[in-house]
């Protein structure tokens, strides 16, 4: 069994997927051992209280230094002997030395087909907006390990959405969602957790 953590900053619907797809069994290699909330508004700490997981708020306080807060979050992580990390909506930049210490250990989600679409800024509704302002007729999510290069890291798993005539970036972040990220994520996970245990 890996020893997950999970960070969030929002509604957490796929930490939801991650817990669903734990509960049906298919995570033999995964326990869900803490959930990490960037802000204590966020829902996804309700999840995880309602899933059995212990969840905990770290912040990022204005003007810290990003080595003393990424000090921070590997004490926790390591408090709770982590070895794999999954970041789902979660919206602070992980710290270098956060990222050195788990290398090819950080799992990221991004609502697009890398390369498209990815990089600074794109987040949230701003990544469909995009892509209807293009016109693409395919969009989709993306699993990858996260390096220092935004959305840069080496791809673990993709899958494809179709773009629907009248799509508002609203109707086409949800497709993205229920067609692509909450089946994705969940497998990548055990995909990885299998590989390093
Ligand atoms: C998702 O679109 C994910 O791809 C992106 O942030 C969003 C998080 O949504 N990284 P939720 O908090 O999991 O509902």
């Amino acid at each position: 069994m890996v020893n997950v953590a999970v960070l969030v900053s929002g509604g957490g619907t796929n930490l939801q997927a991650i817990i669903d797809a734990k509960a049906a069994g298919k995570l033999p290699d995964v326990r869900l051992a803490l959930v990490v909330a960037s802000t204590p508004k966020a829902y996804a700490l309700e999840r995880a209280k309602a899933a059995g997981i212990e969840g905990c708020v770290l912040r990022k306080e204005k003007g810290e230094d990003p080595a003393l807060y990424g000090q921070r979050l590997l004490a926790l992580l390591k408090a709770h002997d982590i070895q794999l990390v999954v970041l789902a909506g979660f919206l602070t930049i992980l710290p270098e030395n956060v990222i050195h210490a788990y290398d090819h250990r950080i799992l990221n989600i991004h609502p697009s087909l890398i390369p498209s679409f990815c990089g600074d800024g794109f987040y949230g509704l701003h990544v469909h907006e995009a892509v209807l302002k293009r016109g693409v007729k395919v969009t989709g999510a993306t699993v990858h390990f996260v390096n220092e290069i935004t959305d840069g890291g080496d791809i673990i798993a993709q899958k494809a959405v179709d773009v629907l005539p009248g799509d508002t970036p609203e109707t086409l972040q949800r497709r993205v969602m229920e067609q692509a990220e909450w089946l994705l994520l969940p497998m990548a996970v055990q995909q990885v957790a299998a590989s390093i245990q």
